[in-house]
């Protein structure tokens, strides 16, 4: 039976760091978050970030835009906000509708004040070990590791899924903490003999039960990123949690595992920025 890795209790426990360590600025550190259009996930995100910045002490300003809105409007709003003073952090919740192109927007935001991580400055900088915004999801999973211990050194790590937000990262950062690591993805046609090599495995594709049991070496750090909705509408990741744990050493659920450590990296990364810009 795995160790339960409780991202959610770790959350809380970093938003009340950063609480505290905003206090001794000398400004109180500002996030905007921009949503366009109607999508209802992305509504119960947004929601959350807000939520986050309360608890934070953050200036927390929200622009919801509507479905119809240009790319050339967003735009100009961002740059708007690349000039505020009282703004440290520009977020702009994916995904955009059709019609605008979601990276000339992304590329639009101030590299200092990518709280998200996902412009390519950032990204390059990661990929070269400089100093930058992570990107909050693969940040918040090391934190995880970290937590409880869980040292990627020599390790076999194996990352199902290749997405700019979480998979690439991901594995960047395991690399950069001398873990051996293999990339999977929906073409891997070995899928389930790559899995069973890893001691730390992450998954992050959005399918349900692309994991299952048999793909877990036994005694393996199981980590999912995933947040599907079953055939019953029920929460879940991409890991059949239930046999999972069985198998495992310790192993992340959904919900309560890395979801709200990825919020809590974004009130870190705020923080962060609000500081440097101060300085
Ligand atoms: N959509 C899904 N996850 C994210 C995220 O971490 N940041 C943004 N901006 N949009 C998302």
């Amino acid at each position: 039976m795995a160790i339960i890795l409780d991202g959610k209790a770790l959350a809380k426990k970093c938003k009340e760091t950063v609480k505290k360590e905003a206090e001794s600025l000398k400004r109180t550190p500002g996030l905007a978050v921009i949503i366009v259009g109607n999508n209802p996930a992305s509504r119960v995100y947004v929601n959350s970030k807000r939520k986050d910045c309360e608890e934070c002490g953050f200036l927390s300003e929200e622009y919801a835009l509507p479905e119809e809105t240009t790319e050339a409007e967003l735009i100009a709003l961002i740059h708007e906000l690349n000039a505020r003073e009282d703004i440290d952090g520009i977020l702009c919740q994916l995904p955009l509708p059709k019609g605008i192109n979601e990276e000339a927007v992304l590329m639009a935001i101030d590299p200092e004040k990518d709280v998200d991580g996902f412009h390519p400055m950032n990204m390059g900088a990661l990929l070269i070990g400089k100093d930058g915004f992570l990107p909050c999801t693969p940040y918040g999973v090391m934190e995880i590791l970290d937590e409880y211990g869980i040292d990627p050194k020599g390790k076999q790590c194996v990352v199902v899924g290749r997405s700019n937000i979480v998979g690439k990262p991901m594995a960047i950062l395991l690399l950069q903490r001398h873990g051996t690591v293999t990339i999977c993805h929906s073409r891997t046609p070995n899928l389930a003999e790559i899995c069973r090599t890893a001691d730390i495995l992450v998954a992050a594709v959005g399918k349900v039960n692309i994991v299952t049991a048999d793909m877990i070496k036994p005694g393996a750090v199981v980590i999912d990123v995933a947040m599907n909705h079953n055939d019953a509408g029920k929460l879940c990741g991409d890991v059949d949690y239930e046999a999972a744990k069985e198998v495992a050493s310790a192993i992340t659920p959904v919900p309560g595992g890395v979801g709200p450590m990825t919020r809590a990296m974004l009130m870190k990364n705020t923080l962060l920025s609000a500081r440097k810009r101060q300085d």
